[in-house]
């Protein structure tokens, strides 16, 4: 049976956070991707996760959460990392922290580490469902392992509405791109995955930050290599595409498909994985114009070169 795919209206809110506490999965919009949510605590809904997703299961899940207050309930937080927190949350940054003896997230969410990620979602949707459901929620983003983030209700639909139990459909996603994810446990914080909150943003509030996986800490696997993977081949930093090719574009440039004709990087961040699904349906090769490394344009980037990536 395929997921029914459900305006966010209260009546499928309701149903949801029914779906949620019985253990099944439901796919929800983020401002970054949408995510498959399942129950934090519960090992069986945590598990059908994994499987559904087919994702190794040393690759930890970040818990959702319905207020920093809730965060700092499960994680160890330092002063620091709290002002931080306040200052970006509800929105897309997640903290890779020490989990508390307390903690409600499962071991299997937790890949059996003694960290913990958490992020507040500032999707009104994700919001009404975490602070209905009252407790933490898991939410890889919603596609096979090592594929492309969904970043709409249909994308989900297609890679595994036969596999789970409900979609709410909230719509695109305004960002695109996954959360930044930043290692908070020690003197300075490490991103350990670029996104839309660049590291000149969080150095402004927790001064030190860097980039990097950082000696000790766990490798986030959102750095594997080949991830976030078209089955097409990817061509970056194209001036035109060559014979054969489609381009995807990025400014003033005639093109397949355009990830902002405009040269924006938020437009470009939020048409990203959708642009690159469609051609992928169609092309074998897809050239992808240069995007400039700065700012959004090194999530960006950072997506591209995984999905490039043939090793
Ligand atoms: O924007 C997002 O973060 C989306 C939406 C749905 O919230 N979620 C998402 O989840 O991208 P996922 O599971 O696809 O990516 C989680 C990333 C992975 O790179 C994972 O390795 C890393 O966070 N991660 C989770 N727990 C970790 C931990 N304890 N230590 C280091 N990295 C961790
Ligand atoms: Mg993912």
């Amino acid at each position: 049976m395929t997921a029914p795919i459900l305006k966010p209206d209260p009546n499928a809110i309701a149903r949801a956070v029914a779906c949620l506490r019985a253990g099944d999965l439901v796919a929800m919009p983020t401002e970054t991707v949408y995510g498959l949510a399942g129950d934090a605590a519960n090992p069986a809904a945590v598990a059908r996760i994994y499987e559904v997703k087919e994702r190794p299961v040393f690759n930890p899940l970040i818990a959702h959460v319905a207020s920093a207050k809730a965060a700092f309930a499960q994680g160890d937080f330092s002063e620091r990392a709290k002002s931080l927190a306040a200052a970006f949350w509800p929105g897309p940054l997640t903290f890779v922290v020490n989990a508390i003896a307390e903690t409600t997230v499962c071991d299997l969410a937790r890949a059996g580490l003694a960290t913990l990620a958490l992020r507040v979602p500032a999707h009104p949707v994700a919001r009404d469902l975490l602070s209905q459901v009252g407790t933490p929620l898991v939410a890889p983003s919603a596609n096979p392992s090592g594929k492309i983030s969904p970043t709409r209700a249909d994308h989900v639909a297609g890679d595994l509405g036969e596999k789970i139990d409900l979609i709410l459909d909230g719509g695109p996603c305004e960002v695109g791109v996954e959360s930044t994810v930043i290692d908070a446990r020690g003197e300075a914080p490490i991103i350990l995955r670029p996104g839309s909150i660049s590291e000149a943003a969080i150095d402004a509030i927790w001064p030190g930050a860097s980039a990097g996986a950082g000696s000790g800490a766990p490798i986030s696997p959102g750095q594997l290599l080949r991830h976030y993977a078209p089955e097409a081949r990817l061509r970056l930093d194209a001036e035109a595409a060559l014979e054969g090719e489609a381009l995807l574009g990025f400014g003033a440039v005639d093109a397949a498909e355009n990830l902002s004709p405009d040269g924006s990087l938020p437009e470009a961040a939020a048409n990203l994985f959708a642009m690159l699904r469609k051609l992928d349906t169609a092309h074998d090769r897809i050239a992808v114009s240069p995007i400039p490394r700065t700012g959004l344009g090194l999530a960006i980037n950072d997506r591209l070169e995984r999905a490039a990536n043939r090793d």
